[in-house]
């Protein structure tokens, strides 16, 4: 164990508070399933200084789109997003001063909103379901009228966007074989782009050839082929299936309710003392029902993508979970 007195490692000055993002512990869960002989490391993406894994697009996109002539200094950034990537983005444009329109609908929580207009994001509401009865598609139109509208405007779309996936295949994924002991059998991801599963994966099996796959998808999304429900969780699952999913690179998939989500979540707050948001809880609900399948001493990655803070009024909120089918 390292000592919190001692002198031998410190981290080093960075430029400013952007350079934060990244290089995020891995950590040994041990109490989780002390029951078996798995191996399961987490990577605590919620240690960002955006609260989420979503601050590596974010910086990647703006600095890949700056170095390449994509974006100019005052292009104005426009993108439908009422979570973890808005304010990730609201963090990294308000850092380059570059104008950034998030384009959110009225499911977004009252935090959320909050912290995106602190990080200085413009809000554009849209009010109006669309044809399914969600917002999903009245968004998407909308961030079109608005990059038609406003001059020098770009999308960010992060559904089809590959420097998404590329974020976490040099970001995420090269810090994950750099900073493993051993071996990876089983690489566990919650999805919604499928941006972090498939980089991630992607570098992971160059150094692991043998790693399976899972994907922790929320029932009711439909990324995997099966029936649009209503779900309460953000963060996971999705409306529609993203242009950059390609279904081969991943071995199995995992469908998690929001209740089993939510169990989840405080079963790592009970035996890791972990505080993380509802992907997080979805996950270990997943590892619940794969661990008792898994060969002896087999070794588990998986990816806890944020904190628990944004959940205080749903997951953490003792009423809200009573509402929950
Ligand atoms: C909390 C949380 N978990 C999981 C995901 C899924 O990540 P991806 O979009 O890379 O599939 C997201 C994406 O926004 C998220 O915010």
């Amino acid at each position: 164990m390292k000592s919190l007195s001692g002198d031998d490692w410190v981290p080093p000055i960075m430029g400013s508070y952007i350079d934060g993002i990244g290089h995020t512990p891995l950590v040994r869960l041990c109490s989780l399933f002390k029951e078996t002989n798995i191996c399961l490391y987490a990577k605590l993406e919620m240690l960002n200084p955006g609260g989420s894994m979503k601050d590596r697009p974010a910086r990647y996109i703006i600095e890949q789109g700056l170095r390449d002539g994509t974006f100019q200094p005052d292009t104005h950034l426009i993108e439908s997003t009422s979570g973890n990537l808005g304010i990730g983005l609201a963090l990294v444009a308000q850092f380059y001063g570059l104008p950034f329109t998030c384009v959110v609908d009225p499911k977004i929580t009252k935090t959320n909103l909050h912290m995106l207009g602190c990080l200085g994001a413009q809000i554009d509401m849209v009010h109006e379901p669309d044809e399914h009865g969600g917002y999903l598609q009245t968004r998407i139109r909308r961030v079109q009228e608005l990059v038609e509208k406003i001059p020098n405007s770009s999308w960010i779309n992060q559904y089809a966007n590959p420097l998404n996936w590329q974020a976490h295949y040099y970001g995420t994924g090269n810090e994950i074989v750099k900073q493993i002991d051993g071996p990876i059998d089983y690489l566990v991801c919650a999805v919604s782009t499928t941006g972090s599963i498939l980089g991630i994966s992607r570098r992971v099996r160059e150094t692991f050839p043998d790693v399976k796959v899972i994907a922790v998808d929320a029932v009711g999304s439909v990324i995997f082929g099966t029936p649009s429900l209503p779900r309460e969780l953000p963060g996971i699952g999705a409306s529609r299936v993203p242009e950059l999913f390609t279904p081969d690179e991943i071995d199995q998939v995992i469908h998690i309710n929001d209740r089993e989500s939510v169990e989840g979540c405080y079963r790592l707050l009970e035996r890791e003392r972990i505080f993380a948001g509802g992907s997080s809880g979805s996950i270990v609900a997943a590892l619940q029902k794969l661990v008792p399948r898994l060969p002896n001493h087999s070794r588990v990655v998986t990816v806890l993508p944020d904190r628990g803070e944004r959940y205080l009024d749903s997951v953490y909120d003792k009423e809200w979970v009573s509402k929950l089918p």
